[in-house]
């Protein structure tokens, strides 16, 4: 069908005299032009089942506006075509274009997708709202100094109408899968990544390829969204069968870009801690690791290995042979290392001079083009949205770290503008300024306009570095599996098409915000972003000495066994003294064996059983690279059609639901996240007939006992060492790597 449709496309141009005057059904248009006075609006088929639309005031989009889409996409027709079209369509007017299954018809100037079921009829998804005394749906407001505008679009929706996605919510109120209700703040800002991209369960996915800031507003009966600055307004908006996500991802991430898969050495165990400050203690840490034979696979460096922001090298003091420590690491464990960088840089970095000169740091609208303050000084940000300053940024990472065999790196505090964290200055506690952001201003543009992709850039650079100095044989677009990744705490849509993952950023060490992560890994995970994970025990306010602190260390740590990347870990806190110098040399011990030696046996055994569901990770993965099927997949994607109580449970964010997840097509995991818990409450959901049909049922991971096709809530027990976890056919299948 797809040929079938880019050959007509081909021969559809000559037609153009009769389509711009027909009212009718254009099965197969290369675009539609809508002009209206001073605005004009472009619908172009755009992959399959799927059309972009981009809005421009006084003159066309030039093509070379920031845009996150392929082009052209890996599947389906169009890209590749400028501002191609085959029909003009006047103020007022009417015209129909179609692209497989779904319809673009502009009715008297007003635009509404419908998607064509087999039978023919049509079903209607979204139209422009607008109604008799109202705002127009495509509302701009512009600047008298500036070409661009802020502007607002809406559209209809429905009271019972579900959206799933948005990107990753803050840690940690918002416990929410249906974002139905909510206003989404488009501002990056730590744990909170939300991105424009939405799934709703009428069978569609609306994404906004626009990296302004701004929000949108699902209210009951519109959905708004607004950006508070842009020059050309650009949506993508696809069709599937209501209940089927996978084709949604399918046809999204066609147009966004898939995930290359991971070396073997990320799926294992990553061991981290805020922070290691010596070359010894890291060596010290392999040896223990290999003392006490537990498998580590990655082990990271985190920040403050620099003497100043900006150096982008290890302060020679504390690390004085990192070559050494590389080899000494691997013989021990065979583990790869990964080192934090911050995009932040202080006027005492050896680098500074020559980016300030370059022009290659970001500045603000006014001042001296100081962003942002940490541990008591000034600093600025690298503009990596400037080629030259990623091409300067790589040399000195390739430099200090690549060429010495520290090949992985963790792009923190990426998240661009200013952070508006509490900073110190001169013994002067500066907390909650009134003004947090910035006027940032980057190669790209403006904060307002550009800023969500800030960190999308750094992804780039360590992306392209990466490339160019290693081996590949990738021949797409973007790389099909990588030798080593990024981790990043910001991203924007299709950030997945980088060798980089995802971590949910600083969340707080709590029984409630361990069951919070589900609802934003599956959140995220609805966007495109399958490569993710998290802090085991939380970011900050573990105290290890504790019961408690120990009980939640484990029960999270279950959980990271079940993430596509196996999580990390962070700050702990402890009665052991803490000395100023070096900065953040916490000596609170945060290894499997730190937590009692009850608990480092259940440790142990989880990190062996995440070694042993490699084969069915790595399937995972190739899987997501081939289709862009969703790994970490929230209960509505594969139950929504079987299981009424599912789509009821998720409608209004029933904890039962959204706290639980499948890993991948077999495993249903259900942390736990009460204190002091010794059994949980499960909703085993129903199977499909399909599934039923090929043999299918539940199975209690532990004992394997046999649950049955679902439809109901279970308890089952649960100790530390038994995270709630139920998988779909053979358990010997699962370690094998059938999915
Ligand atoms: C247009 O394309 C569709 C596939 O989307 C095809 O079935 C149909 O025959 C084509 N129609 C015309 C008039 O060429
Ligand atoms: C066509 O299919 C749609 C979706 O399944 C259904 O809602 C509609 O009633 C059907 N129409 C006819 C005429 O069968
Ligand atoms: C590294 O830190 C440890 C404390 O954990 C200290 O005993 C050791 O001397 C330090 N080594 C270096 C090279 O600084
Ligand atoms: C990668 O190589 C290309 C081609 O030589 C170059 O233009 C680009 O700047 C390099 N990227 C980085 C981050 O060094
Ligand atoms: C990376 O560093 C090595 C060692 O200094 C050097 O030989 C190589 O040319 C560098 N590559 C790039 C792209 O900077
Ligand atoms: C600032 O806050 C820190 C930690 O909260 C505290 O140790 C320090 O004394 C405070 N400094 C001043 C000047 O209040
Ligand atoms: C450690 O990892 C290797 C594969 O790298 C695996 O064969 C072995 O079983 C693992 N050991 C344990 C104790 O999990
Ligand atoms: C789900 O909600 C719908 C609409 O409110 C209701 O008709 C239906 O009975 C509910 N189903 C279950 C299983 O509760």
């Amino acid at each position: 069908m797809i040929t079938l449709l880019l050959a007509v496309l081909l021969g559809a141009a000559t037609n153009s005299a009769s389509a711009s005057t027909s009212p009718y059904f254009q099965p197969n248009s290369t675009g539609i032009r809508l002009q209206n006075g001073f605005e004009r609006v472009l619908i172009q088929p755009y992959g399959n089942h799927a059309f972009r639309v981009r809005a421009s005031l006084m003159r066309d989009p030039s093509g070379k506006e920031l845009s996150a889409l392929l082009d052209p996409p890996i599947e389906g027709p169009g890209g590749g075509q400028g501002a191609a079209h085959d029909v003009k369509v006047p103020f007022m007017g009417s015209a129909t274009i179609r692209n497989g299954d779904l319809v673009a018809d502009i009715l008297h100037g007003v635009i509404s997708f419908f998607r064509v079921e087999q039978n023919g009829s049509r079903t209607l998804l979204i139209s422009e709202y607008t109604d008799t005394k109202a705002l127009q749906a495509r509302y701009y407001r512009q600047d008298f100094r500036a070409a661009s505008f802020e502007a607002q679009f809406s559209f209809t929706s429905t009271p019972d109408e579900q959206f799933y996605g948005v990107g990753q919510q803050a840690c940690c109120k918002d416990h929410s899968v249906n974002k139905k209700g909510q206003v989404i703040d488009f501002v990056n800002f730590n744990s909170n990544v939300r991105l424009p991209v939405y799934m709703s369960n009428k069978g569609y996915l609306h994404f906004f390829n626009m990296p302004s800031q701004g929000q949108i507003e699902f209210s009951p009966i519109r959905t708004r969204f607004v950006a508070s600055e842009a020059n050309v307004v650009d949506y993508w908006i696809t069709t599937a069968l209501p209940g089927d996500y996978d084709s949604l991802q399918q046809q999204y991430t066609a147009v966004t870009g898939r995930q290359p898969t991971p070396p073997d050495f990320l799926l294992g165990y990553q061991q981290s801690k805020l922070r290691y400050y010596n070359q010894s203690q890291v060596i010290d840490l392999a040896q223990r690791f290999h003392d006490e034979q537990v498998n580590v696979s990655l082990i990271v460096i985190d920040f403050f290995n620099w003497k100043f922001q900006g150096d982008w090298s290890f302060d020679p003091e504390f690390w004085p042979d990192p070559q050494s420590m590389v080899n000494e690491v691997k013989r021990l464990t065979g583990a790869e290392l990964m080192v934090s960088l911050w995009p932040s840089v202080e006027d005492l970095s050896v680098n500074y001079n020559t980016l300030q000169e370059e022009g290659l740091l970001a500045t603000a609208r006014d001042g001296p083009g100081v962003q942002d303050s940490f541990e008591g000084v000034y600093t600025r940000l690298i503009d990596s949205t400037n080629p030259a300053a990623r091409e300067f940024l790589w040399r000195q990472l390739n430099e200090s770290y690549f060429s010495k065999g520290i090949h992985n790196f963790w792009i923190d505090q990426a998240d661009g503008g200013t952070l508006g964290e509490p900073f110190e200055n001169n013994g002067q506690n500066i907390s909650a300024i009134p003004y947090p952001r910035s006027f940032a201003q980057y190669f790209i543009g403006t904060q307002e306009g550009t800023g969500k992709m800030y960190p999308w850039f750094h992804q780039q650079a360590i992306d392209e570095g990466l490339q160019n100095l290693t081996e590949n044989s990738n021949t797409g677009p973007t790389p099909a599996s990588c030798q080593f990744m990024s981790l990043t705490r910001s991203t924007f849509a299709g950030g997945q098409r980088f060798c980089s993952y995802l971590w949910s950023g600083d969340t707080d060490s709590r029984f409630d915000v361990l069951l919070q992560q589900i609802t934003s890994g599956v959140s995220v995970a609805a966007s495109g972003i399958s490569a993710w994970t998290l802090d085991i025990g939380g970011f900050a306010g573990m105290d290890i000495d504790t019961d408690s602190g120990r009980e939640l260390f484990v029960r999270w740590f279950s959980m990271g066994v079940f993430l596509p990347i196996s999580g990390i870990d962070r700050t702990r806190t402890c009665s052991l003294a803490r000395s100023s110098s070096p900065p953040h040399a916490n000596p609170c011990p945060n290894e499997p064996w730190s937590y009692g030696d009850a608990n480092f046996a259940i440790i142990k055994n989880y990190i062996s059983l995440r070694y042993q569901l490699i084969p069915y990770v790595k399937q995972l993965f190739e899987m997501l690279q081939d289709t862009g099927r969703t790994i970490m997949r929230p209960l509505y994607y594969d139950f929504t059609l079987s299981d009424e109580n599912v789509v009821n449970g998720t409608a209004v964010n029933d904890p039962l639901i959204v706290h639980e997840f499948m890993f991948g097509p077999r495993i249903l995991v259900a942390p736990v996240g009460t204190e002091g818990a010794l059994v949980q409450e499960v909703y085993l959901p129903r199977l499909t007939s399909e599934m039923i049909e090929e043999g299918l049922s539940w199975t209690h991971w532990w004992t394997d006992t046999p649950m049955g096709e679902g439809g109901r809530r279970i308890v089952v027990d649960a100790p530390l060492d038994q995270i709630p976890v139920f998988y779909l056919g053979n358990k010997a299948d699962i370690f094998e790597g059938a999915i």
